[in-house]
């Protein structure tokens, strides 16, 4: 049963809400990290958080620091007052939605960066993304004082960096992870879904039907990656994809499987269906 089921409040200043927090003793608050334009993942997330905490937050930034020069930051969609409409009916508490000079008043000195990892998979195609990311993430961990924050498994590289960052540095926040949800093609949702043709959207559903075929195969005894990867780009690319990167990593360090799959791993990859750049991944 949802804890919350009343009004929720829109916060607009760090200072604010980290009041808020400190004066929340006794009660558990949950945080939902998000960039807003909110689809059923993220409601999932925030009606996880709803059942499981007194107080759900919400924060929705489009977050400047963990987009490239030649990214979407400008385009990424913006739209406040109906994705507060949506976490209100999913439980949210409070929504805080801060500006950019107010997340970041002075241009930031101090990141939080994962040396090992940040460069890797997406991190190859995107410098600075990860530490942007762990950045923001641990700031709002600051300012938010959750016991338990909330993430998608869609984006697993950056959820293992958050586990490990929050590991690493003592946060004292349980950080969840929850399942990816597709759409009925097998599209992972994301919001970058929408920049996409209907024609592209339906062809991109070649990449979880390559993933599951890879994890077919997986079953059926082939344990080379090379060969897996092979199949996934066969499959997006007679679709009309175009690879980025296919990879296949140890799911607990997510170092990479060079030649013989020898521990539970996990398939990520990127691809482009038109402009618009996706990311999925399979636990095998
Ligand atoms: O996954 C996202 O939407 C963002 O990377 C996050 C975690 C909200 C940080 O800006």
């Amino acid at each position: 049963m949802r804890k919350n089921s009343g009004k929720s409040k829109i916060i607009r200043k760090a200072l604010a809400l980290q009041k808020f927090s400190q004066e929340q003793q006794g009660k558990s608050i949950g945080l939902v990290p998000t960039m807003g334009a909110l689809h059923k993942g993220h409601l999932s997330l925030i009606e996880m958080s709803a059942k499981q905490n007194d107080i759900t937050i919400v924060s929705i930034f489009v977050n400047p620091a963990q987009f490239g020069a030649n990214e979407d930051f400008a385009k990424y969609p913006r739209r406040l007052q109906a994705d507060a409409k949506l976490c209100e009916a999913a439980g949210a508490t409070i929504i805080f939605a801060p500006e950019p000079k107010d997340m970041y008043p002075a241009p930031l000195q101090t990141f939080v960066k994962n040396i090992e990892l940040e460069n890797m998979y997406c991190g190859a195609y995107r410098p600075g993304h990860f530490a942007g990311v762990l950045s923001v993430v641990a700031k709002l961990f600051n300012i938010a004082l959750p016991s338990k924050a909330y993430f998608g498994e869609k984006d697993f590289q950056q959820l293992h960096l958050i586990r490990k960052m929050t590991f690493d540095l003592n946060f004292p926040v349980k950080v969840i992870g929850a399942k990816t949800i597709r759409e009925k093609s097998g599209l992972a949702m994301s919001s970058r879904n929408e920049y996409m043709s209907a024609s592209e959207r339906s062809d991109a559903s070649s990449i979880y039907a390559g993933l599951l075929e890879a994890k077919k195969k997986h079953r059926q005894g082939e344990f080379s990656a090379a060969k897996l990867k092979a199949i996934i780009k066969k499959k997006i690319e007679s679709a009309g994809g175009k690879i980025q990167y296919i990879e296949i990593a140890n799911k607990s360090d997510l170092m990479p499987v060079k030649a013989k799959i020898s521990e539970k791993a996990v398939i990520l990859l990127a691809c482009y269906f038109g402009k618009t750049r996706l990311i999925d991944h399979l636990e095998l």
